[in-house]
Formats: C-alpha cells, sequence, structure tokens
C-alpha cells in the first residue's frame, strides 16, 4: 500500500561531513576534529536553547557553532568561515539519495523533509543537490520555532499530509531524531551508516538500514 516516507534532512539526505572534507588540503586533518565539533555544537544549541524556552533559527546557530568549532580548533585557518557557510548553503546529497526518493515516488509514496533547517537553507540544499522534483514537501520546524526533539514539531507531518502517525515512515540518521518520531507513533527506520551501536532501548526503530538504498525493498 503506497505510504508516506519523511526524511531528516542534514546527515540523512545531505552529506555534511564528506563536503568539509574536501578542505582537507587547506586546512589540514583536524578539518574532520572541526566538523565533528561543528555538528556537535549546532544540535547543542538547538536542544540547550529549546528546553530554556528559546527559538534562533538554524542558520545562525550553525554559524555560532562554527565559530566556536574553528576557535576550539585553531590549526584551521578562520578565513575559512565564510567558504565553509556557503558550503553548508549548498550541500551534496548522499550518492544514495536521489535514487531512493525516484524509487519510493516510483512506487506510488509520498516523500518529504522535516528539518530543523529554516526553510531558505532549505531550499539551498533542496535545489543544491537536485532533489525538488523527488520531494512532496519539505517541512521546517520554523513554521513551530521549536527544534526536534519536541513532539510539536513531528506533527507538521502529519498537519501537512493530513494522514495519521501510523501512516508515516521516518527515517533519520540521527538516533534521538528516531526516538523522538518512535515516540510520537512514527515507524521509524534508522540509517546507521557507520554502524554505530544503539540507544534509546525504551523507543526502538522499526527497521535499521545501512544506507538509504535499502529504503527501496521496504517500498
Ligand atoms: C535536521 C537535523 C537534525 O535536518 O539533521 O533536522
Amino acid at each position: 500500500m503506497p505510504g508516506l516516507f519523511v526524511f531528516d534532512a542534514y546527515g540523512t539526505l545531505f552529506d555534511v561531513h564528506a563536503c568539509i572534507a574536501r578542505f582537507e588540503k587547506e586546512a589540514g586533518p583536524d578539518i574532520a576534529r572541526m566538523s565533528d565539533i561543528w555538528r556537535t555544537k549546532q544540535l547543542e544549541y538547538t536542544w540547550t536553547l529549546t528546553l530554556a524556552g528559546h527559538y534562533t533559527e538554524f542558520w545562525t546557530l550553525t554559524e555560532r557553532a562554527l565559530d566556536y568549532a574553528l576557535a576550539r580548533v585553531p590549526s584551521v585557518p578562520k578565513a575559512l568561515k565564510p567558504r565553509l557557510m556557503d558550503l553548508y548553503f549548498q550541500l551534496d546529497a548522499f550518492p544514495d539519495a536521489r535514487a531512493a526518493l525516484k524509487a519510493l515516488k516510483a512506487a506510488g509514496h509520498k516523500t518529504g523533509i522535516l528539518s530543523n533547517g529554516s526553510p531558505k537553507m532549505l531550499d539551498g540544499a533542496v535545489d543544491g543537490a537536485n532533489l525538488r522534483g523527488e520531494l512532496d514537501a519539505v517541512l521546517s520546524v520554523d513554521a513551530l520555532k521549536m527544534f526536534k526533539p519536541t513532539p510539536e514539531v513531528y506533527g507538521l507531518v502529519t498537519e501537512h499530509f493530513e494522514c495519521k502517525a501510523s501512516d508515516v515512515s521516518f527515517v533519520s540518521s540521527n538516533r534521538w531524531d528516531v526516538m523522538a518520531a518512535v515516540s510520537v507513533g512514527f515507524r521509524g527506520l534508522w540509517i546507521n551508516r557507520a554502524g554505530l551501536p544503539d540507544e534509546y532501548a525504551d523507543f526502538p526503530p522499526a527497521k535499521v538500514l545501512n544506507s538509504l538504498t535499502e529504503l527501496t525493498a521496504l517500498a
């Protein structure tokens, strides 16, 4: 039966770290550590601000997290900042993203994104990776001014598609995002490309997949 597959954006459809790794020649091997700190702080800011009852859009938090990461890893030249921000605006999709979305659409499913990214950032990434035609909706938490994993945010999906939570297959490489999706009644599909250990035992994913390609077997 045709269903609905909704994807997380950064790290699930768009490959943040591989894009940044292209700067290794100029920035040296510490770029990988800088990239990890950048991502960790970006997410931490969304969680801490949300818990404290505040909201600042994801693009600004991404920039603040980069400032912090560059300060923590001084061997990476600070002059790279504008180019790193530009790159974050137009990331490449993972090589398997387009084909997986296409296959889901061909099987009659609807597809969408639910992301912390601000609408402008998501437009940049979706159009840059040429994925627009494969997506029925690109939903940003900005509509509610709250970040994942606030339960209301996942409600944007059921509201937009006028469906029940149990109709939604939610695909994310972030185990915490899958936890929150499962806790609101979605079918959680965890993309565990790196073979990480499982977490959040009370909210298990319906399936753990190694790649987006494996989604087509479920379609
Ligand atoms: C997103 C982040 C969490 O796209 O990856 O929402």
